[in-house]
């Protein structure tokens, strides 16, 4: 009886703090040839998280298309990166103190206009917040998804919500997905519900990184790589990731002479808005 109590509590402990059950299956295995991800899109050229923005990067060659995830009053999961409409709207308040209908009424490209005059369109005034069923009703298989949770400690469901849109749109079994996340906790709970998907763990270090055997055991449990802020990374960090199979998807490089040196180290994609020096010869 007292093993029994020691077995659930155990269980219980596992769930509560997002760790993993026992026998968990391994993470997929993916290829780890070069990827390129549009940051928010093109967001370079384009207002981040538009459908054009998503589009453009598309036309660009991206191989995945970066969506950022925050959700509305009313539970539904959009495509922004700050926790505020401040930003990137013309509006102003929390994405979560906005019902849809709310959200929908914003005018998503202003900003970009204003703030970057050179690559200015406006037909970027109209533009709207897209809802993430709206992007894969849009693009459905013909793009690659790199989709992130983020604060998803203060979203109810986001990640149940978000598998159950893969599955709908069957994003999941076509291997059309990766999701990434700062919070491990989000990640772990998704990988005990879905497992056939590659996540990728993202990491913001605030000085020079070091790899230990005791991260790259931990990750690899659960994620098939990480991605960490460049500028905090160097040779020996990609190659001891690469040497434990784990993929490194730095984020977020635009220049050419950045991007040259990482693929020398070996890293395996990286995070771009797709700047004009990317493209540099
Ligand atoms: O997802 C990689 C990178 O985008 C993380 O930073 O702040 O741009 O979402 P952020
Ligand atoms: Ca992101």
């Amino acid at each position: 009886m007292k093993k029994k109590i020691l077995i659930i509590y155990g269980l219980l402990i596992c769930t509560i703090g997002g760790g993993l059950k026992p026998g968990a299956p391994d993470p997929p295995s993916i290829p780890d040839s070069f990827i390129v991800i549009g940051h928010r899109g093109a967001s370079t050229y384009a207002p981040e998280h538009t459908l054009v923005s998503y589009e453009l990067a598309r036309e660009l060659g991206a191989d995945y298309i970066e969506i950022d995830l925050q959700m509305t009053k009313d539970g539904v999961l959009v495509a922004m990166h700050d926790q505020t409409v401040d930003r990137t709207t013309n509006g102003v308040g929390r994405v979560d103190s906005h019902s849809l209908e709310q959200l929908k009424r914003l005018d998503a490209g202003s900003w970009f206009n204003k703030k970057f005059p050179l690559h200015a369109n406006p037909s970027y005034e109209f533009l709207t917040v897209p809802t993430l069923e709206e992007v894969f009703s849009y693009f459905g298989k013909e793009v690659n998804y790199y989709i992130e949770t983020k604060s998803p400690d203060k979203y109810p469901q986001m990640e149940e919500k978000l598998l159950s849109l893969l599955r709908k749109y069957d994003l999941i079994n076509e291997q059309k997905v990766i999701i990434q996340s700062f919070s491990e906790k989000s990640l772990k709970q998704i990988f005990q519900i879905e497992p056939k998907i590659p996540l990728i763990q993202l990491l913001s270090y605030q000085s020079p990184a070091k790899l230990t055997e005791a991260e790259i055991k931990k990750w690899k449990q659960y994620s098939v790589g990480v991605g960490p802020n460049y500028q905090m990374i160097d040779e020996a960090y990609i190659k001891t990731a690469r040497r434990a199979q784990l993929l490194v998807h730095p984020y977020t490089v635009n220049s050419k002479e950045e991007l040259d040196k990482l693929m020398k180290w070996g890293v395996t994609g990286v995070f771009t808005d797709l700047t004009d020096s990317f493209f540099e010869e």
